[in-house]
């Protein structure tokens, strides 16, 4: 089947729209590397606008197959992100009940995107952030585990595995044996895993390198600075071939780059994972190796705009 018949396919429900997202090559940013390719794939064109849906598919669904998730069960997890709305998505499109814990701060946009798929929130402690979530998530888990499922993404192999059967894989059959190396950011370590010890298992090597903000206070949602954060427990330092760290100001610059040269709006974690693979490429282009590069668009930049962009130093 030609790949316009795939974008064009009868859906029988929108899960069977996630992944299959394109690959789109960067003409312009990545003019100062002459000889070597750039590629971004395009994750917001899956339905929930982000990469989040794939693991947050694989996380319902085989937790469904093994009986850790029933009808009567309630699917909670810390999140007011990206994995919120796709849990929210899937959730609903399945027919289970989904339940987020957040910080009361977040703001109104990511409130009402989650709410408006039937998703019941429970607000923690402002002051505790993220950590403070997840305290209240286990404790709610504790109180009566046979309500409830808990998705937890930082530590579910599911994860993972959705980049090694899903990305992974249709990075190969768009690219074959082109491909020379991979980049991603870390945040829960999802899709650096996953995709990564697929690319491995090529018959090509591919170089697979997990972009890290350099700064411990940045703001590039979506990426974890691993040495002043909880390590996610799906994280194995020793699967990336390389790790690149990538500065607030340069992610959010070549997410600017992006929408006004190459027509591609996008969130700032996108805008360091195209910055890292420039780098990348002009270092493989002086070097005169050539190669092809191949990174991901994780979200969209509209999910951005509030806070605004006066509050670039706003820490998440
Ligand atoms: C905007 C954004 N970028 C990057 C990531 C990192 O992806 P992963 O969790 O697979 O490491 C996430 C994950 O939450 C995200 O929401």
């Amino acid at each position: 089947m030609s790949r316009r018949l795939v974008r064009s396919r009868r859906l029988p429900s929108v899960i069977d729209a996630i992944g299959n997202t394109p690959l789109l090559r960067l003409e312009r940013v990545a003019r100062s590397a002459p000889g070597v390719e750039v590629y971004v794939k395009l994750e917001f064109a899956n339905p929930g606008g982000s990469v989040k849906d794939r693991p947050a598919l694989r996380i319902i669904k085989d937790a469904i197959a093994d009986g850790r998730l029933t009808e009567d069960r309630i699917l909670i997890d810390a999140t007011s992100g990206n994995t919120g709305v796709a849990y929210s998505l899937v959730g609903t499109a399945l027919g289970y009940r989904v339940q987020l814990v957040m910080p009361a701060n977040v703001t109104k946009a990511r409130k009402d995107i989650t709410q408006a798929f039937g998703t019941e929130l429970v607000y923690s402690d402002p002051m505790e952030g993220s950590d403070g979530a997840i305290k209240i998530v286990q404790k709610l888990v504790a109180e009566e585990p046979d309500r409830y499922f808990y998705a937890d993404q930082y530590s579910n192999p599911s994860n993972p595995l959705a980049h090694y059967h899903g990305t992974g894989v249709e990075i190969l059959d768009a690219l074959g044996d082109r491909i020379t190396h991979f980049v991603a950011g870390l945040g829960t370590s999802g899709t650096v895993m996953g995709t990564t010890r697929r690319l491995h298992e090529h018959t090509r090597p591919v170089h697979c390198v997990a972009v890290e903000p350099a700064e411990a206070l940045h703001g590039l949602e979506g990426l974890k600075h691993m040495e002043s954060s909880i390590v996610p427990a799906i994280f194995d330092p020793s699967v990336p071939d390389e790790i690149l760290r990538v500065g607030t100001e340069d992610g959010w610059d070549m997410a600017d780059r992006v929408a006004a040269e190459e027509g591609l709006h996008v969130g700032h974690s996108t805008g360091a994972n195209i910055f890292a693979a420039v780098q990348l490429a002009e270092r493989l282009s002086q070097e005169g190796r050539g190669g092809c590069v191949v990174t991901v668009a994780c979200d969209r930049g509209d999910r951005y705009f509030a806070p605004m962009k006066w509050e670039r130093r706003y820490t998440w």
